[in-house]
């Protein structure tokens, strides 16, 4: 307990100096309210402004995807490279021991598997565990164009109103059915709507086209899925011409831990990402790194 008596005297008022107020510069983020921007502030680093997350949610519609048969061998030895953790509650619990202190973007739409009709989804973990799992964002799957698009955006609004009262920035993920094409036009108008709905951080596909226009016309940060695995050297190039074009990070999955070495390939990844590496010398990191 402080002391009432024996206290020096104040006499750091700094009468004529200005108390700071500082704009939070992550893109669209401003406005938002203190604990929103302090669980951002966890995924989205610091100095680079951007995050490496690490997906490994697949399970969720997948079941045990390649590279996912056991988190424990293949997850846990590169959790420590990611900024932050994209994953179901049922893994989090079940495999990931709380040691970490990583920010969690947790998967909280559930729904239909591949073994049947994706994309219909309800809000499946509530807010609740989301705080007693101290979740930094809420993913929710959108399916924009998609026979399941209201109800889909109607998941991401209640996600964003049930996060909003406590604080959690919602992450919303635009899904890509096999009859939607993925070119600029559609991932801009995905990645708007998931905007314009109230998602906090937008996650979709890069292309090899116009990827800029759809940043610039999503007023949130936007983050690229990796998609299905291809040589190590063409996922660098891909995190590469995405953060060139506007992107703030990766939410990567299978490029990382289907990898040859995920290890040595996250840390590539971290390179082209946080330091600008170029994929040329990220893929040279890659190949040092798996050599020892
Ligand atoms: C599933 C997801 C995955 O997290 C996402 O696809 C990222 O993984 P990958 O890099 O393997 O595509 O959102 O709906």
């Amino acid at each position: 307990m402080a002391d009432s008596e024996g206290n020096t005297d104040a006499k750091t008022y700094g009468i004529g100096v200005p108390i700071p107020n500082p704009v939070y510069a992550l893109k669209g983020s401003n406005s938002l309210e203190w604990g929103m921007k302090d669980r951002l502030s966890r995924v989205f680093d610091r100095k680079s402004g951007n995050t490496v997350m690490l997906a490994f949610d697949h399970g969720y519609i997948m079941g045990p995807t390649s590279g996912l048969e056991r988190i424990d061998i293949t997850i846990l030895p590169i959790v420590e490279y990611a900024d932050c953790l994209m994953c179901t509650r049922g893994v989090l619990r079940a495999a990931i021991p709380p040691i970490y202190n990583k920010p969690i973007s947790l998967r909280v739409s559930a729904g239909s598997t591949v073994l049947t009709e994706l994309n219909d989804e309800v809000i499946g973990v509530d807010v609740e565990d989301a705080i007693r799992l101290n979740a930094s964002l809420m993913a929710v799957m959108v399916s924009v164009g998609g026979k399941y698009e209201a109800l889909t955006v109607s998941n991401l609004c209640q996600a964003v109103s049930e996060g909003t009262r406590f604080g959690i920035p919602t992450l919303g993920v635009t899904a890509v059915g096999k009859e939607l094409t993925r070119d600029a036009r559609y991932l801009s108008m995905a990645s708007r709507v998931c905007a314009e709905n109230g998602a906090h951080v937008v996650k979709t596909y890069f292309c090899e086209e116009g990827f800029e226009t759809v940043t610039a016309t999503c007023p949130v940060p936007i983050v690229i899925a990796g998609g299905k695995k291809v040589p190590e050297k063409d996922a660098l190039t891909i995190a590469w011409k995405a953060i060139d074009q506007g992107a703030f990070g990766v939410d990567m999955g299978r490029n990382v831990f289907q990898a040859d070495d995920p290890t040595a390939m996250i840390q590539a990844v971290r390179a082209v990402v946080h330091d600008r590496e170029t994929p040329d010398k990220a893929f040279q990191l890659y190949r040092d790194l798996k050599a020892h």
